[in-house]
């Protein structure tokens, strides 16, 4: 059977901070930091949400983080340049080596899926714009759990979609918290290291697989695809 791919969307394939340009036309100078804080709150506020079991869909974290981070940088945006930015973050760019590198994925006949914190809805949309909807035999989201990356149930709920096991599913992302939910639940996973600065967190669970491009991706499951598959043929 095909190994199943699931793709996180936000960082991984698609640039969160693809949104700078548009800050900076607002907000200026300050637009590298906002930009960060921005997405630090938005996780946090997806974390807080599932512990608290009083779930708002992604959007609406991003909304309101985007309130928090106007709070803190003490900046005022009208209304009108709040939707423009809100209304951005469904037409964020996908990270160059994107394209190319799902196209061979998908013609070496891995399964290709999107699964992401975002709804359904706007991560179709997303990937539309972006344009790399057509590589994905699926999109998943948490939505349908009314919960949050990493909850273990949502990395169960996404094999179950995708009709595979833990054992024959890779979850690949550059949010370090995503690779470790998902090995804690079974899964494994390849940590795509995107900047050179990029930190692991030091927990005792660590990615299965670590890349610095979408381009090692093949090789390097192939690789441990092939070792497993060998063990399981000695048995
Ligand atoms: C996602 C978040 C983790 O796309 O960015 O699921």
């Amino acid at each position: 059977m095909s190994v199943t791919l699931a793709f996180d969307v936000y960082g991984t394939l698609i640039d969160t901070h693809g949104v700078i340009s548009k800050l900076q036309e607002i907000i200026g100078n300050k637009a590298q930091v906002f930009s960060h804080t921005w997405r630090e709150k938005q996780l946090e506020y997806s974390f807080r949400r599932g512990l608290m079991q009083n779930y708002e869909n992604f959007a609406t974290c991003t909304d309101h983080a985007l309130d928090y981070t106007c709070k803190y940088y003490k900046v005022s945006i009208t209304k009108q340049q709040k939707h423009a930015l809100l209304d951005y973050y469904f037409m964020l760019p996908a990270f160059k080596d994107v394209k190319d590198e799902l196209a061979d994925l998908e013609a070496a006949n891995f399964r290709l899926f999107a699964f992401s914190n975002g709804s359904a809805e706007t991560i179709e949309k997303l990937l539309v714009t972006a344009g790399i909807r057509n590589f994905f035999f699926g999109i998943v989201s948490v939505d349908d759990l009314k919960s949050y990356k990493p909850n273990p149930a949502v990395y169960n709920y996404f094999l179950r979609k995708a009709r595979t096991s833990a054992s024959n599913a890779w979850l690949i992302s550059s949010n370090p918290f995503d690779v470790i939910g998902a090995v804690s639940a079974g899964m494994q996973s390849v940590w795509l290291k995107r900047s050179p600065d990029a930190i692991f967190d030091p927990w005792e669970i660590e990615p299965t697989i670590v890349i610095e491009s979408l381009s090692e991706l093949n090789t390097k499951i192939s690789l441990i695809e092939s070792q497993t598959n060998n063990q399981l043929s000695q048995k």
